[in-house]
């Protein structure tokens, strides 16, 4: 008995979790408060492709002391939510979601991975769109479908960039994207939106989503119709302006959209350092009608040179200046006004029908005949994976993060922790302003403001398998 009630109370702190939200017409919302969520989000994939690696048994959620480090960072930036991009299903990410969750932010998710029978292909879709493939996307779908933070499934990136994948790609993206909601309605308890995350590629982006985005007649309830639109835009480079980023063509293109519609990637860096001036112009009154904010790209410096934070290999962190920026940025935003607009009243926008005349541009698709589920994908379908992965929030016991990291001035941050909000509440700049910044640990040269030259090189994956679990003391849910 005396067990009894102490595991009781053990099981009553795991409910705090963040709302899962959901899609009504144009707009997430949060069905609570029935207040518009706009996504205020950090690409994460620590490692680059290295960190996500089959052999090893890694990806971006599998580590609980790098997630620990990282959620801590990520709500000190302010954001509240993270898009993971390559993420082995049959991994254990009960850890890192339940920090992400604690720490108010939400996971933006794609089904895919760059890996040969992992996504579906530009070059001769048909040849990649098979029942094997399309098992992993459900299986994804398994591992994190039990989240409340989940909020998102992309079910293809950029497989679409120029005209000729634009002529062969669509038919088969609208058919993954129906298997996969076909997944979420017959096996997931919520309808987790699915999507498409565009390239911003100009000549293709408005047939890509005006293709995905239209609703066809006979489709049972429009199933191979995308729930949300993203893009990945770098047209706003340095001290640049609504209209100069061409951000003006982008909201008159999406106005009047049926699905929410918002950046997957932003953050062109040149010139560096970033000023990440169109934080303000994203969140203000001149987008928000339209957009459902973005997501920064990328939260690690990699050779591509696009990173907030430097990791070594060790675990230890450095920031970056472009990450206090953005932080600065994000500070000068009113985030009671950005997250509580109401969605509008009245009928929400309808899609248009799929028709040819949809299709500007010559040599895109425009034929709407989507393909029947390849052999053997409709039993999955139906019956569910098997084995099925499973995830479920569990009890973190110490929020600590175990490593060092030094701000971009060389100074190490004490106190540095994740801060578990209360029941309902997301992350946003001043939740956790614990960690301060030591003196007298500076370590000089290393303030230098070009970090891409004087970081260490690195070979691989942030991988740690003696301290995975070993520091971090995790304890299972009753
Ligand atoms: C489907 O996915 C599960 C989980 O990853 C895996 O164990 C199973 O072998 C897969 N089945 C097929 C038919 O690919
Ligand atoms: C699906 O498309 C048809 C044809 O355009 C339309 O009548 C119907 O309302 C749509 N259903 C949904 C659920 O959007
Ligand atoms: C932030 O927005 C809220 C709601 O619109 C408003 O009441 C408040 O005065 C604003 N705060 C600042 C500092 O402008
Ligand atoms: C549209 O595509 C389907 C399937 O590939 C094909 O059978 C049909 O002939 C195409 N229609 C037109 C008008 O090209």
């Amino acid at each position: 008995m005396f067990i009894h009630s102490a595991l009781l109370a053990l099981g009553a702190t795991l409910a705090a979790a963040v709302q899962p939200l959901e899609v009504q017409g144009a707009y997430f919302v949060n069905p609570k408060t029935g207040n518009r969520f706009q996504v205020v989000g950090v690409a994460y994939q620590p490692g680059g492709s290295a960190g996500y690696n089959e052999e090893k048994k890694v990806d971006p959620l599998s580590n609980p002391d790098i997630c620990l480090r990282d959620a801590a960072l990520l709500q000190i930036l302010g954001v509240n939510a993270i898009r993971v991009y390559n993420l082995n299903p049959n991994l254990n990410h009960d850890a890192c979601a339940s920090i992400f969750n604690a720490a108010g932010m939400y996971m933006i998710l794609d089904v895919n991975s760059p890996l040969v029978g992992e996504s579906l292909t530009s070059d001769k879709p048909w040849e990649s769109y098979y029942a094997a493939y399309l098992n992993r996307t459900f299986a994804v779908v398994e591992a994190f479908k039990d989240y409340p933070n989940t909020l998102a499934f992309f079910s293809g990136n950029e497989v679409i960039n120029e005209v000729s994948n634009g002529a062969t790609v669509p038919p088969y993206m609208r058919a993954v994207t129906r298997d996969l909601k076909n997944y979420v309605k017959n096996h997931v308890s919520r309808p987790i939106p699915v999507g498409y995350s565009a390239a911003d590629v100009r000549d293709v982006l408005f047939d890509t989503y005006n293709y995905f985005q239209c609703s066809l007649e006979g489709d049972d309830d429009n199933m191979s119709k995308v729930d949300i639109f993203a893009l990945n835009s770098y047209s706003w480079c340095g001290e640049s302006s609504f209209e100069t980023s061409t951000f003006d063509d982008l909201v008159s293109g999406f106005t009047g959209t049926s699905v929410p519609v918002f950046f997957s990637e932003y953050g062109c860096n040149t010139p560096s350092p970033r000023v990440f001036t169109e934080v303000g112009t994203i969140y203000g009154s001149q987008m928000t009608g339209v957009f459902s904010g973005g997501i920064v790209y990328e939260y690690t410096q990699e050779s591509n040179n696009y990173g907030l934070v430097e990791m070594n290999e060790d675990g230890t962190a450095k920031l970056r200046g472009d990450f206090e920026t953005l932080q600065a940025q994000y500070a000068k935003l009113n985030f009671t006004e950005i997250q509580s607009q109401k969605p509008p009243t009245g009928e929400t926008p309808k899609p248009p029908a799929c028709s040819p005349s949809l299709i500007t541009t010559k040599g895109f698709n425009n034929n709407f005949t989507i393909p029947v589920p390849p052999p053997g994908a409709e039993e999955i379908i139906k019956n569910g994976v098997s084995p099925k992965p499973s995830g479920k929030l569990i009890e973190i016991s110490d929020w600590t993060v175990k490593y060092e990291v030094r701000n971009s001035n060389g100074n190490v941050i004490t106190n540095l922790a994740v801060k578990p909000l209360a029941d309902d509440a997301i992350n946003e700049p001043g939740t956790n302003t614990e960690a301060g910044t030591g003196t007298g640990t500076s370590t000089g040269s290393s303030a230098s403001s070009t970090p891409s030259k004087d970081a260490a090189p690195r070979t691989g994956a942030v991988v740690l398998p003696a301290m995975a679990m070993g520091a971090l003391a995790v304890m299972a849910a009753i």
